[in-house]
């Protein structure tokens, strides 16, 4: 840090980064299996950020120290208020970092923002490694008493490089990434590398958690696998009480197994057990485990909580060498859609939607799978309305267009089409307006379809509703009457008739049944108020489905664009490249856009 700011120019000791983050390449070994892999500060998950709540803006300075990748960083889950230029998007909310570049990512966290966050990188497949969690702690004490806390972060580890995966996507015929090889917390996973095949490291080892006796912990779930969704549940400690969802806090829920899907995150208390308690058990440590749900096959992995405590030995077991084990010692149910979401209740019962006459329309986002040519050289994509998202269009980011004077909304155009502009292929908003987003999950060609993870960039919505089967305003009315009092999250799931995913050896998965292409098997409301200007990405964040296209864009309030930070637009308006160096992908740069500093 010191030999970085000896090259700032001087103008105060205070002037400096609150963090200063630095992407780069290095080499992994999450279950004992290397894999070249991208890190931030060297490791996956990065430093964990805390920062707190109020009106102080959190300045992080973010290296790209990659030679041939671009980069961006995006604070998921975080409100971008006054400050759309700072989410971390590329081709929407900025150019990318090219290799040897930096970018300033200045941000304020909102009074009432305290919760559980992530940070990740926004370009091609490297979020699989690149992320890390991002803390808002309470401006003053939390609403709930607990003595500590603990962050669980969750992760996939393939072996496959980010680009062999992207690339596999994107390929005809297309090659589907499959499930991860190791399920990781924290980073760590138990494995067995075969060096024959691969190249090996040892001391790989499941995540150790450690606590104390008879205290409370806030246990912080951090859904950052690339695919995986996953149910976990704690062997003896047969429930936990829910407090925190997606950055907000909620009325005590009590759970036997949380749901994570990818970009989600929870918080819950844990009541550990007393001396007396684990002295009956007869041990020290206990299984937390993972599985996932909604694919084919299921993926199995672990943490261990381990109590601190010479008071009385363990049971003798070996948490390091028992996964075998793993996937019979706690039960978990089967695929349910919704799980405890439509029970969940926001603390702060002053907390509501905007009412249903201020909402002005509905937006729809019909997210469907579908296929191109013959089968034997298939490509696969997602799309809404009819456009397969990708990170490399527009040319010119939405927002560096907006701020340019360069992008002209056509509102009508947009409200004649369900919210969606062909021209911009985006979802304009006027700032201020309300809206109601209906997620649709729509049968492929092939009649299936899967369970989804849409996240919002921006600012956090209501979830008004969920439901199964088609959507009309009497099963949006009759779903809302089902739902306790809508809660605000910014990753929200949208599943589907609970018998038409792909069939498999495994879970609800089985069932081998299809729908008709076109017809709507299942769908989620979010009601936004667009108070916040800016170009926002609306996307699955299972990375695969996102590689794939399904994403697209909110446009909030162009017309009304918070002013660009003094002296930011030279690193932010301008950069070096003519539109015919504008690389193909972003993932794998060859020379061409690159952000030119005038420091
Ligand atoms: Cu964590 Cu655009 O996502
Ligand atoms: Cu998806």
């Amino acid at each position: 840090m010191s030999a970085l700011l000896a090259m700032q120019p001087l103008v105060g000791a205070a002037w400096a980064p609150d963090h200063i983050l630095r992407i780069g390449n290095a080499t992994l070994a999450a279950d004992c299996t290397e894999r070249q892999s991208v890190t931030i500060n060297g490791t996956s998950p990065g430093p964990t950020l805390r920062a707190q709540e109020g009106d102080n803006s959190v300045w992080i300075r973010v290296f790209n120290d990659m030679e041939a990748e671009n980069t961006t960083l995006h604070w998921h889950g975080i409100s971008q208020y006054g400050s759309p230029f700072a989410d971390g998007t590329p081709a929407t909310s900025q150019w990318p970092i090219a290799p040897g570049n930096y970018f300033d990512y200045e941000f304020k966290l909102a009074a009432g923002s305290a919760g559980t966050y992530m940070y990740h990188t926004h370009v091609g497949f490297s979020v699989v490694t690149a992320y890390g969690a991002f803390i808002v702690e309470d401006s003053d004490a939390p609403p709930y008493d607990y003595d500590d806390e603990r962050v669980v972060v969750l992760g996939d580890f393939y072996y496959k490089s980010d680009y062999n995966l992207s690339a596999g996507l994107l390929a005809a015929p297309f090659k589907w990434t499959n499930d991860p090889q190791a399920l990781t917390v924290n980073g760590n996973a138990y494995g067995e590398c075969d060096s024959e095949v691969k190249a090996c490291q040892s001391g790989c080892h499941t995540e150790v958690v450690s606590v104390e006796p008879d205290r409370t912990y806030r246990i912080r779930v951090i859904g950052a696998t690339a695919l995986s969704f996953l149910y976990m549940a704690l062997e003896d400690h047969p429930s936990f009480e829910l407090i925190e969802v997606d950055g907000d806090y909620v009325n005590t829920h009590k759970a036997s197994f949380l749901e994570v899907a990818s970009g989600q995150r929870y918080s819950f208390l844990l009541r550990t057990k007393s001396i007396d308690e684990l002295r009956a058990l007869g041990k020290t440590r206990f299984w937390a485990n993972l599985e996932s749900r909604w694919r084919t096959t299921r993926s199995y992995g672990a943490w261990i909580l381990e109590y601190n405590t010479t008071k009385l030995p363990g049971d003798g077991a070996d948490p390091y060498s028992t996964l075998p084990h793993l996937n019979k010692t706690i039960p978990l149910p089967d695929e349910a859609p919704f799980w405890v979401m439509n029970e969940v209740t926001p603390l702060d019962a002053t907390q509501a939607p905007p009412d249903d006459s201020e909402v002005s329309r509905t937006i729809f986002v019909d997210g469907t799978q579908l296929n191109s040519g013959p089968s034997d050289a298939q490509k696969t994509f997602w799309q809404t309305h009819g456009y397969m998202y990708s990170e490399e269009m527009p040319a010119t980011p939405y927002l560096i267009q907006a701020y340019q004077g360069g992008l002209t909304i056509d509102y009508d155009a947009a409200i004649a089409n369900e919210g969606y502009d062909n021209t911009t292929h985006s979802l304009p908003v006027r700032a201020g307006e309300v809206v109601d987003i209906v997620f649709l999950n729509v049968a492929s060609a092939s009649g299936t379809l899967e369970a989804h993870p849409w996240h919002i960039h921006g600012k956090h919505p209501y979830v008004m509703a969920y439901g199964l089967g088609e959507f009309s305003e009497e099963a949006y009315a009759a779903a809302r009457a089902n739902m306790t009092a809508p809660i605000k999250r910014d990753t929200v799931m949208v599943c589907s008739r609970v018998n038409a995913v792909y069939a498999g050896p495994e879970g609800m998965a089985y069932s081998n049944t299809t729908i008709p292409q076109g017809q709507v098997a299942g769908w989620t409301v979010f009601r936004l108020r667009a108070d916040v200007p800016g170009a926002f990405m609306l996307h699955c964040h299972i990375q695969p489905h996102f590689t794939m296209g399904m994403g697209t864009v909110l446009l909030i309030g162009m017309e009304e664009l918070p002013p660009l930070p003094e002296g930011f637009a030279d690193q932010y308006m301008t950069y070096n490249a003519t539109p015919q160096d504008v690389p193909t992908s972003f993932f794998a740069l060859a020379g061409g856009r690159v952000i030119r500093r005038t420091s």
